[in-house]
């Protein structure tokens, strides 16, 4: 029981990671709760942004390098997604793939799991299709998929980069147990590069990036019954410079203040709630993270401007 949390709150994890996030001295909402379907459909439209450089650098990768990133995986193998995504990426993957045995993608998202693994089965007929409907960064096994053949992780779209060093290093090290002592691990990983660039692709024109961003305010206001002005709040990308990270924020456009599940919480003018981090990696800080979790980099496939990467990993 959280000190001072009604029971309804409690209860709610939606409710308690906003109600523990808005207490703070600094204000943040985990970035997971930008994805409601709405928010998926913006992040969709997101990708389709000019400035949002990452999904068609990582796509162009698939494309190009499909002979290298065959050769990397032993023929028969399993691949198994961490978050399963739109599934493009993964298509252009198993297309290239010498007889793949099975799919095992990971995701919370149920209905968007059921209808990313029916589509790929279909397309895949010999494909063994065994879905997971669970957090990837929970701790649990690998259902069983016949003997012999090895086991491929795959973990695109820089998603890597949303997460913290400590869970980074655990999924890693949830992906060596998974994946064997014989695994690989394909990881899309979004690389340092000037800020302007950067910045851009987290604040876009059009002002989809920004519309993603501001409707967490509003999924509070419909489902916690929060009464946030959101045209009082404005999107913000910012660089930190420590962590590496674009991060993205809504900052107050005034003194104010909000209420939800019966709290009032207060903002002063150009306070911020920071509501997702995007790392950036080079080659040798993700080399790093790679080794805490039981990897190292084996391969390092890039887009032809050098925008994004795609890490082929082997047990060290
Ligand atoms: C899908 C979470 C990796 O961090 O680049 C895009 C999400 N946020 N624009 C990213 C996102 C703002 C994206 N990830």
């Amino acid at each position: 029981m959280l000190h001072g949390i009604d029971n309804d709150v409690v209860e709610n994890a939606f409710a308690r990671d906003v109600v523990v996030g808005l207490s703070a001295d600094v204000k943040t909402l985990p970035s997971r709760w930008l994805y409601d379907e709405r928010g998926s459909e913006l992040f969709e439209e997101i990708t389709r942004q000019d400035e949002y450089y990452l999904t068609r650098a990582e796509t162009s990768i698939l494309r190009e390098r499909r002979r290298d990133i065959a050769d990397f995986v032993e023929p028969g193998t399993i691949l198994v997604e961490y978050g399963a995504g739109a599934g493009v990426k993964t298509e252009l993957l198993l297309a290239g793939l010498r007889v793949p045995r099975g799919y095992v993608p990971i995701d919370v998202a149920g209905a968007f799991l059921a209808e990313t693994s029916s589509r790929i089965a279909s397309r895949f007929p010999s494909l063994c299709v065994r879905p997971i409907e669970r957090n990837f960064l929970d701790t649990f096994e690998l259902p069983f998929i016949g003997s012999g053949g090895g086991r491929t992780g795959f973990f695109p779209g820089s998603t890597m980069g949303n997460l913290s060093a400590s869970e980074g290093k655990t999924l890693l090290m949830q992906m060596s147990r998974h994946l064997g002592d014989d695994g690989r691990a394909i990881i899309g990983v979004d690389l340092e590069k000037n800020l302007d660039t950067l910045l851009r692709a987290y604040d876009d024109g059009a002002g989809v990036t920004a519309a993603f961003n501001l409707n967490l305010l509003k999924r509070i206001n419909v489902e916690l019954g929060g009464n946030f002005r959101l045209e009082k709040f404005k999107h913000a990308a910012r660089w930190n410079e420590i962590e590496k990270a674009v991060e993205m924020h809504l900052v107050s456009l005034c003194d104010q203040s909000a209420t939800l599940c019966g709290r009032t919480f207060n903002f002063i003018t150009s306070e911020t709630v920071h509501t997702e981090s995007s790392r950036k990696y080079t080659a040798e800080s993700f080399e790093q993270l790679a080794r805490s979790g039981g990897w190292k980099v084996a391969e390092l496939w890039q887009d032809e401007d050098g925008l994004f990467g795609l890490f082929g990993l082997i047990r060290c």
